[in-house]
């Protein structure tokens, strides 16, 4: 497959002709970059060579080379042997978004990770564990289908909410992404479609499509899920699977009324498509109101995911697929090739924290509600212009922007002592300029200045207008 590339002189026009800022291969640098995360310098074209980017530019060539450096050190380029260098756009900052940042000093606030520090219960649940751990020691400590205390306890869980489960329908896993891939692996072909939500939660999009899968999406709007829409599509499409985050819908924090649940189980019964219903954030109910049935319920085929980390700790590391029983033996098989199985230790320390947890949830729920609470209202106070409607339960706020400005407050955050993630990479084909998600998992005092923070990267990037060479706003 080749490349596409720009040429110099195109290259100079989306520059502009606005004087350099000194040192001059920075400015160059920073306007390739937003030119590179706005799109207009897509992924992997092959950027000018130092020669002719100098001449176009009537700038040295040493400065052309310095600012090919800087770009690729920040991860915006990639250099290839021989043929020069080429952009790397959304999928290189993303991920980079979502590494976080790598020295814990460096004073940087992540919004990036809607995942709460860990619950106040931990070290006395490890303790417990540590007790249990010479039972374990005897074994070799590989078991595919992890633990049986666990996946005991986990039944428990899904019977006292109604489900009928039986611990030989549980597989744990490494965290419910991992369950996500795990799932994508065993059951998709390659072209296989998907369904999923637009926007919904971008380490979905990606464990889909790295195991072939062609995603079809259906708007989320703010009035949450259309049945008969997605009954067209499906008609239209016939996907294998539909990916559902019913319960504080990761990025909306949508919550889905009980009569759009009927519904949608009764398209997904009649056209056969399985359901994975994503239960990682179902338990984070913050307004003290009753806990939504599970949305399997009723759906033989259905496959529903759970996890640790939100309502414990994300360090922990475990999560859970509920399947039926004739299709654990594959599920395991396909797990085996990607890592053999679970820590063991953590997962005693899963099966101590069930063991007590509603003490601890609803310290959790407590803190996560204020911590709601304290952002939305600080938000309102320094960016009144943003609007959004508040979650009832989940880790994050869904805000809408008065600009198509995502991209580039993502892009500049880290100059304001900030990570962001864009809108855009919650949606599978684009999209989402207007909506930043904001998760409220940090200290009330960390989201007061992260606010701050927000509130002057706003006041820049509203500013910059069209002063950098086109890239102008459209409100
Ligand atoms: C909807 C959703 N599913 C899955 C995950 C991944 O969770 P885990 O840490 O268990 O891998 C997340 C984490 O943000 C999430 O928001």
């Amino acid at each position: 497959m080749t490349n596409p590339w720009i040429s110099a002189a195109r290259v100079a026009r989306l520059l502009g002709d606005s004087a350099w800022a000194s040192p001059a291969y920075q400015d160059l640098a920073e306007r390739l970059r937003l030119l590179i995360v706005d799109g207009r310098i897509g992924h992997h074209t092959r950027l000018p060579s130092e020669r002719e980017l100098a001449t176009a530019l009537s700038l040295s060539r040493s400065t052309i080379a310095a600012a090919y450096v800087d770009l690729r050190e920040r991860g915006y380029a990639e250099a290839r042997r021989g043929s020069g260098n080429y952009a790397i756009a959304a999928a290189r900052a993303e991920s980079t978004a979502l590494l976080g940042s790598n020295s814990p000093d460096d004073g940087l606030i992540e919004l990036t990770r809607a995942a709460p520090r860990a619950t106040p219960g931990l070290m006395l649940a490890y303790e417990r564990a540590i007790e249990r751990l010479p039972a374990v020691l005897g074994t070799t400590g590989y078991e595919p289908h992890g633990l049986l205390t666990l996946r005991e306890a986990i039944a428990d869980r899904y019977r006292s909410r109604g489900l009928p489960t039986e611990p030989g329908q549980i597989l744990i896993t490494s965290g419910a992404l991992s369950a996500i891939a795990i799932l994508a692996r065993c059951l998709l072909s390659r072209g296989d479609r998907v369904l999923v939500d637009a926007p919904t939660y971008p380490n979905a999009i990606d464990a889909f499509r790295q195991h072939g899968a062609r995603l079809v999406a259906q708007p989320l709007g703010d009035d949450g899920w259309d049945p008969d829409a997605i009954e067209f599509l499906v008609r239209q499409t016939s996907p294998r699977l539909a990916y559902q985050i019913p319960d504080f819908h990761n990025p909306t924090g949508h919550l889905m009324p009980a009569g759009q649940r009927s519904r949608l189980r009764e398209v997904f019964r009649e056209h056969r498509v399985t359901m994975i219903v994503d239960e990682t954030m179902t338990e984070l109910l913050l307004d003290g109101q009753p806990e939504p049935g599970p949305m399997a319920a009723g759906l033989t085929d259905a496959i529903t995911i759970g996890s640790a980390s939100k309502v414990f700790w994300g360090g922990l590391r475990v999560g859970w697929i509920r399947a039926p029983r004739s299709l654990i033996r594959p599920l395991v098989q396909s797990r085996i090739a990607l890592d053999l199985g679970t820590a063991p230790l953590e997962q005693l320390v899963v099966a101590e924290l069930l063991r007590d947890s509603s003490t601890l949830l609803a310290l959790q729920r407590e803190r996560l509600a204020e911590q709601r609470d304290h952002l939305i209202a600080t938000l309102a106070d320094r960016l009144p212009a943003w609007t959004l409607t508040r979650p009832t339960g989940g880790l994050s706020v869904w805000v809408s922007l008065p600009g198509e400005l995502s991209g580039r407050l993502a892009a500049n955050a880290e100059r304001h002592g900030l990570l962001l993630t864009p809108g855009s990479q919650f949606f599978p084909d684009g999209g989402g300029e207007r909506r930043l998600r904001i998760a409220y998992t940090l200290p009330t005092e960390t989201l007061t200045e992260a606010v701050d923070r927000l509130a002057a990267l706003w006041a820049e990037v509203a500013a910059l207008g069209d002063s950098r060479g086109g890239l102008s706003l459209t409100a």
